[in-house]
């Protein structure tokens, strides 16, 4: 079996882990907390990094910072993994949703533009499988209409923009650290932000609004989205081994590339000015209706693959009526193939020759 991914647990992670045991600071409490949070703010050139539980709190404690709520407008693409879209629905914020841009996947400066409204509080832009969004226009955009960004970093962990790691562009940014990231602590997330007036919030929110003089107080209604030290532990452990796991997931993409050329099918491109960081090795397909077909035959033959995500919109509990249709036809033509770090080249061989020989037949 070829899993799309698996995490790569090769450095220090049980060493630390072990030091936690031993020392019996397994909560949300010791030195791997500020340790991981310091090297990751460090690593990604941010003001300012906070553990928390993980990715989909992360955002919900960000737009709690930044006291979104009940009344604002966030503009969010309906191509992103739904915890973008709940997380602003529990601020009580009105979901808007923006048109994706075909070459990138990523959400449509374009469209972001004409669905600004003097309620839009916010945009949440998602950097897609580890391709940076259209930062120039993104900030220019949020600049001239006053409003907050926000970037979804959980799957662009490594990736850049005219040289810079995303995440340092908006206001605030979370990433997620779940164990099919590019970095993992089994569960977990950042919040980052630029301002340290927003990150003390942030930090207060995430442990019950707990006051720092009185014990027991609790001056406003607050979550536990805190981390433990465990996490924080393999989280700075995967964090030393970073540039190496990059470093083998790019040779991976480039491999891909070399593999599947010529079949009826693209990849997800990197684009100029940007580093692609390949969370996943996502492709195309020419025709939308044989996806499933290529997604059974390869799984028959032992390699996992993943659809891309469904459009948010289309979705019960957060539909709209409206009509998305870059969104809709990349997710109904896209995949995501083995994407994991210690995937190799014969591997991917492996697994580009049962694509050419599903097409073949
Ligand atoms: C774009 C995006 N946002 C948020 C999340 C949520 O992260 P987590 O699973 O750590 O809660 C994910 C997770 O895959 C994601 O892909």
């Amino acid at each position: 079996m070829i899993p799309v991914y698996q995490p790569f647990l090769g450095g220090r992670e049980k060493e630390y882990v072990n030091q936690c045991l031993d020392s019996t600071w397994i909560s949300s409490r010791g030195e791997f907390i500020p340790r991981f949070e310091n090297e990751f703010a460090r690593y990604i050139g941010a003001a300012h990094a906070t553990t928390v539980s993980n990715g989909t709190v992360a955002l919900h404690l960000a737009m709690a910072a930044l006291g979104l709520g009940p009344g604002d407008e966030v503009i969010v693409p309906t191509l992103t993994y739904v915890a973008s879209v709940n997380t602003i629905m529990q601020t009580g914020a009105k979901v808007v949703y923006a048109e994706s841009h075909a070459d990138t996947w990523n959400i449509s400066v374009e469209d972001v533009r004409r669905r600004i409204t003097p309620h839009t509080k916010a945009i949440m832009i998602v950097h897609l499988y580890g391709l940076a969004c259209d930062m120039d226009g993104l900030v220019a955009l949020c600049r001239a209409h006053n409003v907050l960004l926000i970037e979804d970093c959980a799957e662009a962990f490594g990736s850049l923009y005219k040289g810079r790691h995303i995440g340092t562009f908006g206001d605030v940014a979370t990433f997620s650290f779940f164990g099919n990231k590019t970095i993992t602590t089994g569960e977990g997330g950042m919040v980052v932000c630029k301002s340290r007036f927003v990150h003390e919030r942030a930090c207060h929110l995430k442990s019950q609004g707990v006051s720092k003089t009185r014990e027991y107080w609790h001056d406003e209604l607050a979550f536990n989205y805190r981390m433990t030290n465990i996490c924080a532990a393999i989280g700075l452990a995967q964090l030393e081994r970073a540039d190496e796991i990059l470093a083998l997931k790019r040779q991976i993409a480039g491999w891909y590339h070399q593999t599947l050329e010529g079949l009826p099918l693209r990849m997800h491109a990197e684009q100029p000015g940007t580093r692609h960081s390949y969370w996943m090795c996502s492709v195309l397909l020419d025709d939308p209706s044989r996806r499933q077909a290529l997604r059974d035959q390869l799984k028959s033959q032992g390699i996992e693959t993943r659809p891309l995500f469904a459009p948010a919109h289309t979705m019960p509990h957060c539909k709209t009526n409206e009509d998305f249709p870059i969104a809709q036809d990349l997710s109904a033509r896209g995949m995501n193939l083995p994407s994991y770090p210690t995937l190799s080249r014969e591997q991917v061989v492996h697994v580009a020759d049962a694509i050419r020989r599903f097409f073949a037949d």
